[in-house]
């Protein structure tokens, strides 16, 4: 696609950013609908002189990654809803010069959930207590899901629990459970740590719907063993993909194609994986 006067700038805004998937994923995206616009990566440490850049160069939309998820709400106009209870923003929209934040890591972990069952009234244990967790299980409350937060940390688990006026169980109590839906968000099994899981087998039961967020390795040793007692899986992929695909809607107004998203990830995420293998 020719680059014009007209072509609008996208973006991705985080520290690091240079590992990112998100230019050859968004720029392949826009390609395929035939939308003129390009998608950047910028390494950006002050969010506000970065918000400002926004307004000023007039950026259409903007994807705010680590560290920047939480500082980034109060240079915004408005925040949706959902990003508010949950207190962190991943996308922005650029509405003729308002800036209006959104969580489409919540929104694209509800509907990759949703792509194989129905939220309300479904038992989720979340695993974990960090971002992740918050934003999901903000997500699947609006959903109508109840949940139990477990964590190895009381404290942190606590927190979080009363945060979302949902249960707090220990880690070490999980096997007591009785879920519809397991889901890690520990960075337990990320590459390269790749061998471990944040449980023991005894967690899983037949029947259950159980979900990682850790995408590389895409098969992780916890939804090995999910596997392996007849649960249903979901992928981290999934999330990574509806949470684009989510922006990419918001910001062009077309439907996202994402077959290419996701095969446009899956190529990034297997040439990392082979460029931090041994030989
Ligand atoms: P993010 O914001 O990306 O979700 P985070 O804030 O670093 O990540 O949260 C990481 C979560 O993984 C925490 O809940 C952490 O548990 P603690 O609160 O006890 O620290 C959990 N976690 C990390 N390593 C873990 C491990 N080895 N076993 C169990 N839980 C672990």
């Amino acid at each position: 696609m020719t680059i014009t006067a007209t072509t609008q700038v996208f973006a991705v805004m985080g520290n690091p950013v240079r590992h990112s998937l998100s230019p050859v994923m968004f720029n392949q995206a826009f390609a395929e609908t035939g939308y003129n616009a390009v998608y950047a990566a910028f390494e950006v440490t002050s969010v506000q002189d970065a918000v400002n850049a926004v307004r000023s160069l007039g950026i259409r939309g903007v994807s705010i990654t680590i560290p920047h998820k939480v500082t980034v709400l109060e240079f915004l106009d408005e925040v949706d809803p959902l990003a508010a209870e949950i207190g962190a923003v991943n996308t922005i929209i650029n509405r003729n010069g308002r800036l209006i934040g959104f969580n489409s890591d919540s929104l694209g972990a509800v509907k990759a959930i949703e792509e194989v069952t129905r939220l309300d009234g479904k038992r989720i244990v979340i695993l974990g207590a960090g971002g992740a967790a918050r934003a999901i299980g903000f997500g699947v409350q609006a959903k109508g899901a109840g949940v139990t937060i477990v964590n190895r940390s009381i404290a942190n688990g606590e927190t979080l629990a009363k945060a979302l006026n949902a249960d707090f169980t220990p880690l070490q109590d999980l096997h007591r459970l009785d879920a519809d839906i397991l889901i890690n968000t520990t960075s337990v099994g990320m590459t390269p740590d790749s061998l471990r899981s944040p449980v023991d087998d005894t967690v899983f039961r037949s029947g259950m719907l159980v979900m990682d967020i850790v995408y590389a390795p895409l098969h992780t040793c916890f939804l090995r063993q999910a596997r392996n007692t007849g649960c249903m899986t979901i992928n981290g992929l999934s999330m990574l993909v509806h949470q684009a695909a989510f922006q990419f809607e918001l910001w062009t107004g077309l439907p996202a194609p994402t077959g290419v998203m996701q095969q446009s990830l899956t190529t990034g995420l297997n040439f990392a994986e082979g460029e931090d293998s041994p030989s």
